[in-house]
């Protein structure tokens, strides 16, 4: 008896153990411990022994019941819990894939850096400054005392009487000669953000800048137009010119607007540019007061300058045609550079 028992425990315990399927495992159950089953009929036969063995011999009947029971549980969850993987994971491995979205550099930034690049092949360096500013360096020392008609053009935001949001990338030109004087030669591009009260298809309250100060022995408008010139080739195409057309800030004098032939029809004239011509920048030759201000000696050195709006050189470069398209973020106009 208790032979007969082990066995068929045994033999129980491995069939369950590999049983496949949930019909498998039910028919296993029917043939062990069913009404008719192998381990039922053991049980049964308990009774029938001599007294003195039936305890022990229904400990083990009792034992070996329990396990075949557990052993059948337990094969029930692992089995139903592969199915139910299998049932809920509906994972096609030969689907393409979903792509990750990226970002990518916002259009300003991207010829932000192109100018940077270009200039820092000339020999240039890149300095930077403020962009919450005091009067004194946004206008005083550019020669726009505080009644100068030239500061009804940039009217900004102020903070307090004496301090603004920086106007024009300019300022730091007195910023970085003040750090710097006497040394020679100053040779540097600004890019930064500048703020003015404006706001209409072709001017924003925030846009950028890049200035450009070049002060050393000797420097002479040949000097600005052969950099400016190099600049306009490197950023819009070999056959790109250049022209310079007489104007004034207060800063500088000479003082010159550089226009770049039309990058739409290269100079014949079309609907974008009138005459063949595009305005890109303001320049001119440091004004000797302003080199006094930076502590250079005008009687010894001389300078030019530049100021160009970075949207703007964009606008040209992509062929776009109202500049609040840079600061609205729609994804479709950015996805497109
Ligand atoms: N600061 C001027 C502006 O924002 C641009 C400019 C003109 C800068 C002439 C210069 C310059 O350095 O020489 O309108």
């Amino acid at each position: 008896m208790v032979s007969d028992l082990e066995r068929v425990k045994a033999e129980a315990l491995s069939a369950v153990r590999e049983a496949r399927t949930p019909s498998e495992l039910q028919a296993l159950r029917v043939r062990y411990l069913g009404r008719r089953g192998e381990l039922t009929a053991l049980l049964r036969g308990v009774g029938k022994l001599d007294p003195a063995l039936r305890p022990e011999a229904g400990r083990l009947a009792n034992e070996a019941r329990q396990a075949v029971e557990a052993a059948l549980e337990e094969r029930e969850g692992a089995l139903s819990e592969a199915g139910a993987g299998c049932g809920a994971e509906t994972l096609d491995v030969t689907l393409p894939g979903r792509p990750v979205l990226l970002g990518r550099r916002h259009p300003v930034t991207r010829v932000r850096q192109e100018v940077e690049d270009i200039f820092l092949r000339m020999g240039f360096e890149v300095a930077e400054g403020p962009e919450v500013e005091l009067d004194y360096y946004n206008f005083e020392l550019l020669n726009m005392p505080p009644d100068h008609p030239a500061r009804d053009m940039q009217d900004s935001f102020y903070v307090t009487p004496h301090i603004l949001l920086r106007t024009h990338t300019s300022p730091v030109q007195l910023r970085y000669m003040r750090a710097h004087a006497p040394r020679l030669p100053v040779r540097i591009i600004v890019p930064g953000k500048v703020y003015r009260r404006d706001d209409d298809p072709t001017h924003a309250p925030m846009f950028t800048q890049v200035e450009g100060l070049v002060v050393d022995r000797g420097i002479t408008l040949a000097h600005l137009k052969g950099v400016l010139e190099e600049f306009a080739r490197a950023m819009f195409g070999a056959e790109t010119r250049i022209r310079l057309r007489p104007s004034y800030f207060p800063f500088t004098e000479p003082s010159a607007e550089v226009d770049v032939s039309c990058t739409l029809c290269g100079g014949r004239g079309c609907r974008t540019c009138h005459n063949g011509w595009l305005e890109i920048l303001g320049s001119g030759m440091v004004h000797p007061e302003v080199l006094r201000n930076g502590g250079y000696d005008p009687g010894k050195v001389t300078g030019f300058a530049f100021g160009m709006g970075v949207e703007r050189v964009a606008m040209l470069k992509y062929g776009i045609d109202d500049l609040r398209h840079f600061f609205i973020n729609d994804v479709r106009f950015l996805r497109q550079f």
